[in-house]
């Protein structure tokens, strides 16, 4: 079914390298790095090695410019093996995508090549204690003063934060401004007054560290403000937003699958009454369930992660929200299934798809929560009815809007005249 002609070469060969190294790497440290909550250095070698850090790095800049797709490709490898350490890789991707996209050329010679070979890692510091899925409004403040800027404030939930070494960090550098008070900056790990203060204790993911971030009068030179225009941070970090989250529709894929293969695995093997589970219709029919909704969810994020590659303009936003919604929803369910079929044993650390139930919970949850990607679809599809004015037609004016110089005056019924 996956023989068919969106993927390039290069992608392919990408993701053979991820299985690999997923095989080798990931997979035997799971549980491992999950109970200790460590970052999986040796598997995060591997990758750096095989050059897979290159495939969302342009090639002008040492990458492999390899697309969003072929991205989505590699994280969907490692996330099987083990779906902490699937953010742990995608994450860079997000804290570059900045420099990427709204970086100068300095900015991107100066930071994207050691990314690309793997000696760097990076973090996207947006969230605060305050600010969540409402992004706009930060209280972190970069204030100029000559030549530098000065960050004072808190960022949490910063994922990589403490082993990265590039922070992309989104600050308020016009207060008074409503379009134009964000901007973003780069903060590099070793600069006085920036510290991580808090690691969190997760769920899931636990391989990979989130952290609160600290910032107590941090000096940056002014050559760190990413595309050295301020005001510009919001755009970046909602254009960054688009491209990483079919990485995070990605990391779900790959969750589900590897769920759903233990549970395969499992089922062929646990006999009740006289026979393997995997022999009874109902839990057949589990299986086949959560079979449909991954694939169906693999090809939703093949298919924006193509579209996003292809330039899809203005359905950008709304093709990333479509996928990381699905998918991540498809993964939770198709993990909490999974547990279902191990039965009791799913329930026990000793087995391993309840770390993939842990692990499920956060996808609906980081880099915008599924209730704001059904807002940005939402909204998207607001806009675009205005293509599909001709069915006005087929809807009965007894239940169409009335509008008077363009503003709507109510909802008119039949017996009652319309009324502002
Ligand atoms: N691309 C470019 N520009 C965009 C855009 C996009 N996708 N979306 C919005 N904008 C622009 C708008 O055009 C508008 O510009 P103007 O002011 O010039 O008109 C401006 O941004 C404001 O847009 P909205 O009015 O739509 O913004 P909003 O305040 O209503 O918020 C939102 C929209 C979709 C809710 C947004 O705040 C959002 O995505 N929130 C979720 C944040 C999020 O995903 N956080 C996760 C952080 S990362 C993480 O999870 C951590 C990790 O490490 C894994």
């Amino acid at each position: 079914m996956r023989e068919n002609i969106i993927f390039t070469d290069l992608a392919k060969e990408l993701q053979a390298k991820a299985r690999e190294i997923a095989d080798k790497h990931v997979r035997p440290g799971a549980k491992k790095y999950d109970d200790l909550q460590e970052y999986n250095w040796e598997a995060a070698r591997a990758v750096a090695e095989a050059g897979l850090f290159r495939t969302f790095i342009p090639k002008e800049y040492g990458g492999h410019g390899a697309g969003i797709l072929a991205l989505a490709m590699v994280t969907e490898e490692l996330a099987k093996a083990d779906s902490g350490f699937g953010v742990a890789f995608a994450v860079n991707a997000l804290g570059s995508f900045p420099i990427i996209l709204g970086g100068t050329e300095e900015q991107k010679q100066r930071w994207l090549p050691s990314v690309a070979r793997g000696e760097k890692l990076v973090a996207f510091c947006l969230s605060e204690k305050f600010a969540g899925s409402d992004a706009s409004g930060l209280a972190v403040t970069a204030e100029e003063d000559g030549d530098h800027y000065v960050i004072r404030g808190e960022k949490k939930w910063t994922t990589n934060g403490g082993v990265a070494d590039i922070y992309s960090v989104f600050c308020v550098t016009d207060p008074t401004s409503k379009s134009r008070r964000i901007s973003a900056i780069v903060v590099e790990k070793g600069t006085p007054g920036f510290t991580v203060k808090k690691v969190e204790d997760k769920m899931g993911i636990r391989c990979v560290p989130v952290v609160e971030t600290h910032f107590d009068n941090v000096r940056v030179p002014k050559a760190n403000l990413i595309g050295g225009k301020p005001g510009m941070g919001f755009k970046h970090a909602m254009m960054t937003l688009d491209l990483a989250r079919p990485g995070v529709a990605a990391q779900a894929v790959g969750a589900a699958q590897g769920a759903l293969d233990l549970a395969l695995v499992y089922a062929n093997r646990r006999q009740q009454f006289g026979a393997p589970i995997s022999s009874f219709q109902m839990v057949q029919k589990m299986l086949a369930d959560m079979a449909m909704k991954t694939e169906a969810a693999r090809w939703l994020v093949y298919a924006c992660a193509g579209a996003v590659d292809q330039g899809a303009a203005e359905k950008v936003s709304k093709y990333a929200a479509m996928a990381k919604c699905f998918a991540t929803d498809v993964a939770m369910e198709v993990a909490t299934e999974a547990v279902q079929v191990f039965g009791g044993y799913g329930f026990m650390e000793d087995y391993p798809i309840a770390k993939f139930f842990r692990d499920a919970k956060i996808l609906q949850i980081y880099e915008g929560t599924n209730q704001v990607q059904r807002m940005v679809i939402a909204r998207h599809l607001i806009r675009e009815a205005n293509e599909l004015e001709h069915l006005a037609a087929y809807i009965p004016n007894e239940v169409q809007n009335t509008y008077r110089d363009g503003a709507l005056i109510t909802h008119s019924r039949k017996s009652e005249p319309a009324q502002r």
